[in-house]
């Protein structure tokens, strides 16, 4: 049997969050912030003492926009001294592209091409600083990549300046000897009307075009792949498939609508369950990163109680996954549903074309109708995932 959960998460379950997240004050399109704002050094403290192994950041929730060099030092030498003291580490960092008005229509496919080299510029100023950090991840969120109108930007151009920037950042980094490895994150929409590269898919493709396609790979989001009506644990799979799952947003969502940024598992609990489980037994070794927004509703209370809540639920996802997998009723329906024969090649060791045209069993002796009727269980199967989810078994 699985071993139980301890009481509390610990640095060795690498669990991560983003300054910006438990950072959120809560300001909305319609609603001024219901929180205050919390010290970078604060957050490091606190995450620690939670169990969590490390943050991450963007340049601007470390260093205020427009800070000159002398204050820029001091934030980061504050933060360098929370991180030394709690033992909490940066596994990754990112860049702000979005905020500031300067990058209302985008940063590197901007149509304004001074807007595009500032950009370039404020993402090599930060990957300077992930590299002394120690990070191993550059994430690429292009939330202002996008337009709202057909006509305002020709999409094939735009993918040639985004294939630029990320040549030329990625060239930068050879040039400086970072080992940095860049991540990019699809998300379909908000706050542009339409986001270039809106899926895994997108993403993946878009990859196999560049310079240095080995040092980029993927950022996905939970709830980014759901606002696109998409399955996540299927995008991961793939992603993973690929060799490109290089980090991962954890967090919640609840269908086809604006960006939620739930706690984990506060959404599709189901899909968490099997993401966990696919996270844990196909050799993910990289950060399990919490990108959520505590809601709105709840104070500096609730936001350290989200914070530990999406630790907890990780946990017991992964407990109850590992205890699905042990348990002998879930082994003989997975052999009932025929799952481990998918592993097994569809033409034999050494069977050329030739030898499968001349099986008669294959095609000519076939009994397609008694194939057809034969049953999948595969409800009972994704019933006992249901029962260990709820604990019943
Ligand atoms: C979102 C995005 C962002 C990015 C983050 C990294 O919720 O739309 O996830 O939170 O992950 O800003 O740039
Ligand atoms: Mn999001
Ligand atoms: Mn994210």
């Amino acid at each position: 049997m699985p071993k139980p959960t301890p009481s509390s998460p610990t640095p060795t379950d690498k669990f991560t969050f983003g300054l910006w997240t438990v950072g959120w004050q809560a300001r909305d399109p319609f609603g001024d912030a219901t929180r205050p704002a919390l010290d970078p050094v604060e957050i490091v403290t606190r995450l620690a003492e939670l169990g969590a192994y490390g943050v991450t950041f963007h340049d601007d929730d470390l260093i205020p926009f427009g800070s000159d060099d002398k204050a820029r030092q001091q934030h980061i030498r504050r933060f360098q001294d929370a991180l030394a003291r709690t033992g909490m580490k940066v596994p990754m960092a990112t860049t702000n592209l979005f905020t500031h008005p300067v990058f209302k229509d985008g940063a590197f496919t901007s149509n304004d091409r001074d807007i595009r080299r500032f950009a370039l510029r404020k993402v090599m100023r930060n990957l300077d600083l992930a590299a002394e950090l120690g990070a191993s991840t550059y994430v690429f969120w292009g939330g202002r990549e996008g337009a709202e109108y057909d006509g305002a930007k020709d999409v094939r151009v735009a993918l040639d300046r985004f294939r630029e920037a990320m040549n030329t950042l990625t060239s930068y980094c050879k040039d400086r000897g970072y080992r940095l490895r860049f991540a990019l994150e699809p998300k379909p929409n908000e706050p542009r009307g339409d986001i270039l590269l809106p899926t895994i898919g997108h993403a993946l493709a878009f990859i196999g075009t560049l310079q240095h396609p080995e040092m980029v790979g993927l950022n996905p989001e939970v709830g980014h792949e759901q606002m696109a009506g998409l399955n996540f644990v299927h995008g991961i799979a793939q992603a993973l498939w690929h060799g490109k799952l290089f980090h991962i947003d954890l967090n919640g969502q609840r269908g086809i609508k604006y960006d939620q940024d739930l706690v984990f598992g506060h959404g599709d609990l189901l899909n968490a369950f099997f993401l966990v489980d696919l996270l844990e037994n196909a050799g993910y070794d990289g950060p399990r990163h919490f990108d959520y927004k505590p809601s709105r509703t709840e104070d500096i209370t609730g936001v350290w109680a989200s914070a530990a809540a999406n630790m907890r639920t990780y946990r017991l996802l992964r407990d109850r996954a590992a205890a699905y997998r042990a348990d002998p009723e879930v082994q003989q329906a997975m052999a009932a549903a025929r799952i481990g024969q998918l592993a097994e090649p569809t033409l034999g060791k050494g069977e050329s074309i030739a030898d499968l045209l001349r099986d008669r069993s294959a095609f000519e002796s076939f009994d397609a109708n008694a194939a057809g009727a034969r049953g999948s269980h595969y409800v009972r199967l994704n019933q006992l995932a249901v029962e260990h989810l709820l604990g019943a078994r």
